[in-house]
C-alpha cells in the first residue's frame, strides 16, 4: 500500500493554492505528484468530494490499483490511497485490467460499493466486478464478478448511476442499463438492452427531469466526436441527440468518463469530466477535460468552445469564466533560454508557430524568477512526449512530469502548468523523449506519426 505521508514534498511546493480548473495540463496533488485517476467518478461525502479512478503506470497496461483523492473545491486534490490495490489472484490479480471505478453509496446498507471493468491485458475475458467499503475512501474489498441471475455480466465500458429515489443502475457500452439490488451487491433488472452498438464510456447524470447519457466512439485510446441520447425515464424511450462538441474537435480532445452535478445556492453546474489518454504514459502525460455543460432552453446539452481555465463556485453552483494568471512569452522572444540539440521553429497551414524538436535528448531550459511556470505548445499528429522539470537555484528538483503534444489536428493550448511555488529562481527544462502516443486495438492501429515535442510561449506568473 502506498503511503502518502512517504513522499517528501519539495518545500517550495505551496498546496491548495491554485483556483482554477484548468483542462488538458498534469494536475499535482498535494505532494507535488501528478494526479492520477483515469476513467473517473466523483461521489460526494459530507463536504469533501472523492475522486476514483484507474491509478496508471507509465509503462504497460496492466491494473495497478484504483485511487482516491478528495478536494472541497474541486481544484485542489488530496492523494487519499490506493484504495483497490492489485489482488493477490483472479479477476483484478497480477497482469490483468482494470478500469472506469465508480462508487455509488447504498442507500439501504450504508456500504461504499465500487464497480469497475475487469479484463484479461488482451480484453477478451470482460466482466463488470465489484468491492466495497464501509469508508467512502477504503480500502476496498474485492468480491469478483457483480452476477444478473448467477450470471457473469460480460461488459466493458461502464458506468453506474443513482437515481433521485435512490435506486442504483449499472450502464454499460453499447447502450444497456441494469437495475441493482437494494443492496447494491448484484443486479435484478435489464432496463436498457444493447440500445447502440459501440457505444462506450457511458456516463449517465439527470437534469430537470431529463436523463443524458453520453458516450463515445469505439477507438481505444484515441480520440472520437462523443454523442450523447436523452430520455424521460431511465427505461427510454432514448432519443440520440448527436456530438455535444463541435465535431472534429474530438470532444475537445477528449473521451467522456462522467459528469459531475455541483449544486449550490443559486443553481447547479454540470461538470463534463472527460479523459485526454495518452497510452503508454497514462500515469503522468494523461490529461482532464472538465468543461462546464451548456443546456439551451429545449434542453440541448453542448460544449461550444473549449475553456482552457474556469472557476467553480460550489456553494453557489455557479461557474464563471477564469483566465490563467501571468504574462505570456514567446519561446522566441523570452530571454536566456538554453537550447541543447536541434530546435527548429516551425509554422503549420493552421498557422500556429513553435519551437520543436523530435530529438531524443533534446531539450530547452527556461530560466525564471517568480511562483509559477507553464507552457503553451502546438499538438500535432506527430506529437510525443517530453518530460518536464523544474529545478530551483541549488539545482535540486522540485517536480517532473511528462506533457504530451499529440493531436489528430494542429491544436495550440497550455499543456503545462506547475503549481504555486515559493517565489524564488528556478529553471524549467523540457527535455524530448523520444516516445510517442500508440495503441493497438483489436481491429486497428492508433497513434502518432512522430516524437516531436513543441514550446510555444511561456507563462509565468512573477
Ligand atoms: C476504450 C475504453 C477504455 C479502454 C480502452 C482500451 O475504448 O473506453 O476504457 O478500455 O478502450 O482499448
Amino acid at each position: 500500500m502506498l503511503d502518502a505521508s512517504a513522499v517528501e514534498v519539495h518545500p517550495a511546493i505551496r498546496t491548495n493554492a491554485s483556483e482554477a480548473i484548468v483542462s488538458g495540463v498534469p494536475w499535482f496533488d498535494q505532494r507535488g505528484i501528478a494526479v492520477s485517476a483515469r476513467g473517473a467518478g466523483i461521489l460526494k461525502e459530507g463536504e469533501r468530494w472523492y475522486l476514483f479512478g484507474e491509478f496508471k503506470q507509465d509503462h504497460g497496461n496492466a491494473f495497478v490499483g484504483f485511487s482516491c483523492y478528495s478536494s472541497t473545491d474541486l481544484v485542489n486534490w488530496r492523494f487519499e490511497n490506493v484504495v483497490l490495490p492489485t489482488q493477490p489472484d483472479g479477476r483484478l490479480g497480477p497482469d490483468r485490467v482494470g478500469e472506469r471505478p465508480k462508487v455509488l453509496k447504498c442507500p439501504a446498507t450504508g456500504e461504499f460499493v465500487m464497480y469497475m471493468h475487469t479484463d484479461d491485458r488482451g480484453y477478451r475475458d470482460p466482466a463488470v466486478g465489484y468491492a466495497t467499503s464501509p469508508t467512502i475512501n477504503g480500502v476496498y474489498t474485492f468480491h469478483g464478478p457483480l452476477l444478473h441471475n448467477g450470471e457473469i455480466i460480460k461488459k466493458w465500458d461502464m458506468s453506474a448511476f443513482q437515481d433521485d429515489d435512490g435506486a442504483g443502475y449499472l450502464v454499460t457500452h453499447s447502450g444497456n442499463i441494469f437495475r441493482l439490488a437494494d443492496d447494491y451487491r448484484s443486479v435484478v433488472e435489464p432496463v436498457v438492452q444493447d440500445m447502440t452498438p459501440g457505444f462506450e464510456s457511458p456516463a449517465i447524470f439527470k437534469r430537470e427531469g431529463v436523463y443524458y447519457w453520453l458516450g463515445s466512439g469505439l477507438t481505444g485510446w484515441e480520440r472520437n466526436d462523443n454523442t450523447y441520447f436523452t430520455a424521460p425515464s431511465l427505461r427510454g424511450p432514448w432519443k440520440p441527440r448527436g456530438h455535444f462538441a463541435p465535431v472534429g474537435s474530438l470532444t475537445w480532445n477528449s473521451q467522456t468518463t462522467f459528469v459531475l452535478p455541483v449544486a449550490g445556492s443559486e443553481g447547479t453546474t454540470f461538470v463534463y469530466m472527460g479523459d485526454r489518454w495518452a497510452h503508454p504514459r497514462q500515469n503522468t502525460a494523461a490529461t482532464y477535460v472538465w468543461q462546464p455543460l451548456h443546456f439551451a432552453e429545449d434542453g440541448t446539452m453542448s460544449l461550444p468552445e473549449f475553456r482552457q481555465s474556469w472557476n467553480l463556485d460550489t456553494l453557489t453552483g455557479r461557474w464563471s469564466e477564469a483566465r490563467v494568471a501571468g504574462s505570456l512569452v514567446d519561446i522566441r522572444d523570452y530571454p536566456g533560454v538554453r537550447v541543447e540539440g536541434t530546435w527548429t521553429r516551425h509554422t503549420d497551414s493552421d498557422g500556429h508557430t513553435d519551437l520543436r524538436s523530435a530529438e531524443k535528448g533534446a531539450s530547452l531550459t527556461i530560466p525564471f524568477t517568480g511562483t509559477r511556470i507553464g507552457f503553451h505548445a502546438v499538438a500535432r499528429p506527430d506529437g510525443g512526449f517530453g518530460r518536464v522539470e523544474i529545478r530551483d537555484a541549488g539545482g535540486d528538483l522540485v517536480l517532473h512530469s511528462i506533457v504530451e503534444t499529440y493531436c489528430l489536428y494542429s491544436e495550440a493550448s497550455l499543456k503545462f502548468l506547475g503549481p504555486e511555488l515559493e517565489r524564488g529562481d528556478y529553471s524549467l527544462t523540457v527535455t524530448v523523449l523520444g516516445e510517442r502516443f500508440f495503441w493497438q486495438a483489436k481491429t486497428a492501429t492508433y497513434g502518432s506519426h512522430g516524437d516531436y515535442v513543441s514550446v510555444q510561449k511561456i507563462l509565468l506568473v512573477e
